[in-house]
């Protein structure tokens, strides 16, 4: 029997996030540059390989398999590797397999994920204006990505809806969003913009909008409560009891949650990063191809942990970008 993986500050490495791909179908404007470039094909771990590292994982005790990007869905044969991680939700090893998208595909693929055993997505939505989402993904089309939704709830996958909380561009629909997501029966997260990929054109300190400020309009316009329940992510819940809805808020810079993260990030290419907000990571990658032996992968994973770091830096109390990112989002998939 494998003993659990458990890092420096005795947390129980439990939940790994993948990103399948570098690559999205949208740029936006907080997780990608206009003009990305992309890695190139024989960098990225094929999707075999992927596989066995993920089964190294769940062996060494992961529960949790969220599978992200860039967009998820936009890598080839996505959902062979779906299928072949949906092995390990049948045996029992795995609790849960999800993933987090930004819709664009989910009428094509919807059906077969929850054939693959997806009970839930998690869909970035930041604005339900078609102009506002053309400017913040670059060129979306936010049709495309409703039909997505409706698909998605079709198919009986529970949606949750990931917003990211942006000064001066969705302020005004905090309460349209949210009556949006209560009509249709989806939960709803807001998320703090963090401090990465380049400065460029955009200073994120300027697009920061605390969430204790959207609680604090919550609480002017619904009863509201608190709720002590968490779902193994970051988020903390309030519920609306006018419309007994669960609204979540990820706020790494005003609440740091480090204190309980059960997680780590493993990229496209094999780099396993134990924190979003540090640079620090382990290449798995080279273990994975000079050897066919699963104990020297396993034995390059609980090295890794043992690096895990207490938390991440981000600071904007400094109003200085001290603590921003030359990583983007889409690298280490969120
Ligand atoms: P569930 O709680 O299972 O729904 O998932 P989740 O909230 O962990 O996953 P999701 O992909 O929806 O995460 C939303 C966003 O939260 C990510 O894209 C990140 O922006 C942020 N986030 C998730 N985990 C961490 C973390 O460990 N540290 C920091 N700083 N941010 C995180
Ligand atoms: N800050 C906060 N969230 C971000 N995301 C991408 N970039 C950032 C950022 N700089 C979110 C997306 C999506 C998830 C994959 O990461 O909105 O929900
Ligand atoms: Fe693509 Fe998601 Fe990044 Fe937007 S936030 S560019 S949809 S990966």
């Amino acid at each position: 029997m494998n003993t659990p993986l458990i890092d420096p500050f005795a947390r129980a490495i439990t939940y790994l996030r993948v990103s399948v791909t570098d690559r999205c179908d949208f740029r936006c404007k907080y997780c990608m540059a206009e003009h990305m470039t992309f890695l190139p094909k024989a960098d990225l771990l094929t999707l075999e390989e992927l596989d066995r590292l993920c089964s190294n994982f769940v062996e060494l005790g992961v529960r949790k398999l969220r599978i992200t990007g860039g967009e998820p869905l936009v890598r080839r044969g996505i959902m062979e590797f779906f299928r072949a991680m949906s092995r390990h939700l049948v045996s029992g090893a795995l609790e849960e397999l999800t993933l987090t998208t930004n819709g664009s595909q989910l009428k094509r693929f919807a059906g077969e994920l929850a054939d693959c055993g997806v009970k839930r997505v998690n869909v970035s939505l930041d604005t339900l204006d078609v102009a506002k989402f053309a400017d913040v993904t670059r060129w979306g089309r936010l049709p495309q990505v409703l039909e997505g939704i409706a698909a998605a709830k079709a198919a009986g996958l529970r949606v949750k809806i990931n917003a990211v909380a942006l000064k001066g561009f969705n302020e005004d629909e905090q309460f349209s969003l949210t009556e949006w997501c209560a009509a249709e029966g989806h939960d709803l997260t807001w998320i703090e913009v963090m401090p990465m990929g380049e400065m460029g054109e955009e200073n994120r300190l300027d697009q920061y909008w605390a969430l204790s400020d959207l609680r604090a309009r919550y609480a002017a316009r619904y009863s509201v409560s608190d709720l002590t329940e968490r779902t193994g992510g970051p988020a903390r819940y309030v519920r609306l009891e006018e419309t007994g809805q669960k609204i979540g808020f990820i706020t790494p810079l005003t609440h740091n949650f480090c204190e309980s993260c059960n997680r780590v990030r493993l990229t496209c290419t094999g780099e396993l990063y134990m924190c979003l907000g540090q640079e620090d990571m382990a290449d798995l990658r080279a273990p994975l191809r000079q050897s066919s032996e699963d104990a020297v992968v396993k034995a390059a994973i609980r090295e890794a942990i043992t690096h895990k770091p207490k938390g991440h830096d981000f600071d904007y109390s400094r109003r200085s970008v001290e603590g921003q990112m030359r990583r983007h989002m889409s690298h280490t998939g969120g």
